[in-house]
């Protein structure tokens, strides 16, 4: 395939949108850049990947799983491997996610940890980790892969979409808010706090639109507008919390893995909320956040810590920002 170039260039956050996010509780230092167009905020590391990132090869047989952060993706990429690999569903007690599927963004959205590190010099010997140890471990895959990505479709291979199949899941703002809040506020890097703030100020941040990753709308309404893709499904956090079996069927027949309705019962219970976290107990997911990974998994939890006040602004904001896209998300 041939390569492609970046569609973007890169500007350094403004320091007036770091010091704002400096006064409301954020105390990792590590410079951002965001996209022209586009402001999707990235950390610096992205710049010497971005090119390898964006021009890598997807195959027919691939899985791409799609999110914002904080949407269920680490749920949804434990269904896509489980509808995948039914028959060795005992692997999930052996490897975490990160042993069996590949985070493409890992090489610059984290430090990357010591274990993919060992697998990485196990299985290339040859090659520079600066290179992008998961890209490569990801390239070096021969078979069926799972891999998935917190990147907009702006700043991913314009040839997936038309190559494999690919699973968007979205959540509602407020319940991202308030998941990204607990996340941030338990996690470190290098160490060091990265969140020490309230959820008032946290919640400000968040519909400044301008931290890693931001925008939340614009990341969806990419993903939205190319609803009809025959190879696009779109799946929202609070459907698979009503009726998981429903959306699981839909996803049988999206990805065509012609599973039965036992089968896709025992996908559901695989990935259940108490099993990942029981399983989480014996190898954990993410080494950086103190305590689990696995919060509460509900919907609605926004109104058991906004106040009526902070509610009232993030309705305004909602409103105004998703009239652009068309959708409704449910909140209960
Ligand atoms: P909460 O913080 O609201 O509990 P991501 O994987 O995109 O980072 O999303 C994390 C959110 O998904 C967390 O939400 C987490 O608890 C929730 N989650 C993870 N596994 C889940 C499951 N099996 N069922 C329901 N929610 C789940």
């Amino acid at each position: 395939m041939s390569r492609h170039p970046l569609p973007v260039t890169f500007e350094e956050v403004p320091a007036e949108v770091v010091a704002r996010h400096s006064s409301r509780g954020f105390c990792y230092k590590k410079k951002m850049v965001r996209t022209v167009p586009g402001r999707f905020s990235l950390s610096e590391a992205y710049l010497k990947l971005a090119d390898a990132h964006y021009n890598f090869e997807f195959r027919s047989s691939d899985v791409v799983l799609l999110s914002y952060p904080k949407s269920g993706t680490t749920w949804a990429s434990e269904l896509l491997w489980a509808m995948m690999n039914i028959d060795h569903l005992d692997s999930m007690e052996k490897k975490n996610i990160h042993g069996r599927a590949f985070y493409l963004d890992k090489d610059f959205a984290h430090p990357i940890p010591e274990e993919d590190l060992i697998r990485f010099r196990q299985k290339l010997p040859d090659a520079k980790a600066e290179e992008g140890v998961i890209l490569q471990l990801a390239a070096a895959e021969k078979g069926p892969r799972l891999l998935w990505s917190h990147m907009p479709l702006l700043l991913l291979n314009p040839d997936m979409l038309n190559t494999c199949k690919v699973v968007y899941v979205a959540r509602n703002p407020k319940d991202v808010c308030v998941s990204a809040f607990h996340f941030i506020s338990k996690l470190r890097f290098e160490g060091l706090k990265v969140y020490q703030g309230e959820f008032s100020d946290f919640a400000e941040v968040f519909m400044d639109d301008s931290f890693m990753m931001m925008p939340y709308w614009e990341h969806i309404q990419q993903a939205w507008q190319q609803r009809d893709h025959e190879h696009l499904h779109i799946m929202f956090y609070e459907d698979m919390k009503k009726d998981l079996m429903g959306e699981l069927r839909k996803l049988n027949l999206h990805l065509m893995t012609g599973l039965t309705e036992q089968q896709l019962r025992q996908v559901s219970e695989a990935a259940s909320f108490d099993r990942l976290k029981s399983l989480e107990a014996k190898m954990p997911i993410f080494k950086a956040v103190d305590g689990s990974f696995f919060r509460k998994g509900q919907t609605g939890d926004w109104k058991n810590i906004a106040t009526s006040e902070l509610d009232i602004r993030m309705d305004r904001w909602i409103q105004e920002k998703s009239r652009m896209i068309g959708i409704t998300f449910q909140y209960s």
